[in-house]
């Protein structure tokens, strides 16, 4: 039935178009390096999940309880689109035996993930991780070795620029006091903050520190904070992180408030931003230590530590602040033919292609009209074929700079382009 309306695509949910793929493409390369590099092997896993694995990241995480893409298959079975790639990752070091291989296990992962969020710039509804875990030791130089990591993708994405925002938010040994001594802190003050925080005074606390509404940020001013009531391992391990980041020449600041969107979070967490950018915009990059997540996805206690950065707006930085990508044409010949030579041009092509990208223009229409089209492929050079010189299998080849043409035998062509 035919439709007034063409079909548009989904809200928040963008296509990457090839003119804007080679900077995606350096990105991804510099991820794929630095990984590899720190001896992180790929993974690839499923992009849907059952609910409530994605549930047990957190109740009171935004990108559960808000933004989850969840639905029922035909077979009732409760599933979600992943909203981030940790949770799945453990599951799979699990199911796929790894924690039975060398530890830690040294994982990375590119891949969309889907929230429900509001769209706007810098934030859709699907937009593209790297991903990258270090599963099964407590280690804090690990803590450091994948901000590391963050810091090289960033660099080598040509984003040097940037600012680094370390805490650390204990575990489940100091954290609990930590969180009484905040509700005492806040109490005093609940009619004054907003529903959500209201309702977090209670549930999870530690969220107060990370509310970005205004009436509620005179109140954090003078919180506890949770630095200066670690117990003796997690204070250990924050000094080491430390340490280890002065070593590696990384600066960072301690912003005393980071606690971070995802309920999973134990010791380090950390966020890097543009450099120039205000507390309110969106992170390039974010991760930190997850100490409790295995445990409650009902395997054994097992720690990790990792970041995702975000590689929709890592492309968006980068295309700001003008770096530059030489793009490879999208064909450096194309084979212009006179009609009814379909079967001459595809042979030429072919040969043509054991040295260089071809395409052919099988389009009905004038010379003239194929020439334009090749020029805006960006070809350097066109092969041209007519009917009388078809069955003598000579083309001419045309220097599309130089403007110079001669007749080459087809079997010299691949000699001539190389
Ligand atoms: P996250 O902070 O929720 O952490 O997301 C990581 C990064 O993904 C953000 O810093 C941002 O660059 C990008 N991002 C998040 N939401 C959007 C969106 N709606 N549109 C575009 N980009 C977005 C996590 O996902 C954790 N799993 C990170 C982690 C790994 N922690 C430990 N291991």
């Amino acid at each position: 039935m035919p439709r007034s309306e063409p079909i548009k695509a989904v809200r928040g949910v963008r296509d990457i178009l090839p003119r804007d793929r080679p900077l995606w493409r350096a990105t991804e390369r510099a991820a794929a390096e630095v990984a590899t590099r720190f001896a992180y092997q790929e993974i690839v896993t499923a992009i849907i999940e059952r609910a409530e694995l994605i549930e047990r990241v957190g109740e009171d995480t935004d990108a559960v309880a808000k933004e989850l893409y969840r639905f029922e298959d035909r077979g009732g079975r409760k599933l979600a689109l992943r909203p981030e790639a940790t949770a799945g990752v453990v599951r799979a070091y699990f199911e796929g035996g790894l924690n039975q291989g060398p530890q830690p296990a040294r994982l990375y992962l590119f891949g969309p993930m889907f929230r429900y969020d509001r769209p706007q710039k810098g934030r859709y509804r699907q937009f593209f991780q790297y991903d990258i875990e270090a599963i099964g030791s407590t280690s804090p130089a690990l803590d450091a070795e994948v901000i590391e990591i963050a810091a090289g993708w960033l660099r080598e994405s040509g984003i040097s620029d940037l600012r680094l925002e370390l805490n650390s938010i204990g575990d489940n040994v100091c954290r609990p006091a930590y969180l009484e001594l905040l509700r005492e802190h806040y109490r005093p003050f609940k009619d004054q903050l907003h529903g959500d925080c209201q309702r977090r005074l209670e549930t999870n606390p530690l969220r107060l520190l990370d509310c970005k509404v205004p009436q509620c940020q005179p109140f954090k001013a003078d919180a506890p904070r949770i630095t200066d009531h670690l117990c003796g391992p997690c204070s250990e391990a924050w000094d080491a992180v430390r340490g280890l980041l002065d070593a590696a020449g990384i600066e960072y600041s301690h912003n005393p408030y980071l606690v971070r969107g995802l309920d999973y979070y134990t010791r380090t967490v950390f966020e890097f931003y543009p450099a120039g950018a205000t507390g309110q915009q969106d992170a390039l990059a974010s991760g930190g230590r997850y100490d409790g997540l295995a445990e409650a996805e009902g395997w054994p206690s097992t720690p990790g530590v990792g970041f995702a950065g975000g590689f929709d707006r890592v492309v968006e930085i980068m295309a700001a602040s003008g770096v530059e990508v030489i793009a490879a044409p999208a064909a450096d010949v194309a084979v212009l033919a006179d009609a009814g030579l379909e079967l001459a041009a595809a042979e030429v092509a072919r040969i043509c292609r054991r040295v260089r990208s071809v395409a052919v223009d099988y389009e009905p229409k004038s010379l003239a009209a194929k020439m334009r089209s090749a020029d805006k492929l960006g070809a350097r050079w066109v092969v041209l074929l007519s009917g009388d010189e078809a069955p003598r299998r000579v083309a001419r080849l045309r220097d599309m700079a130089s403007g110079e043409q001669a007749e080459v035998e087809w079997d010299q062509l691949p000699e001539r382009l190389a």
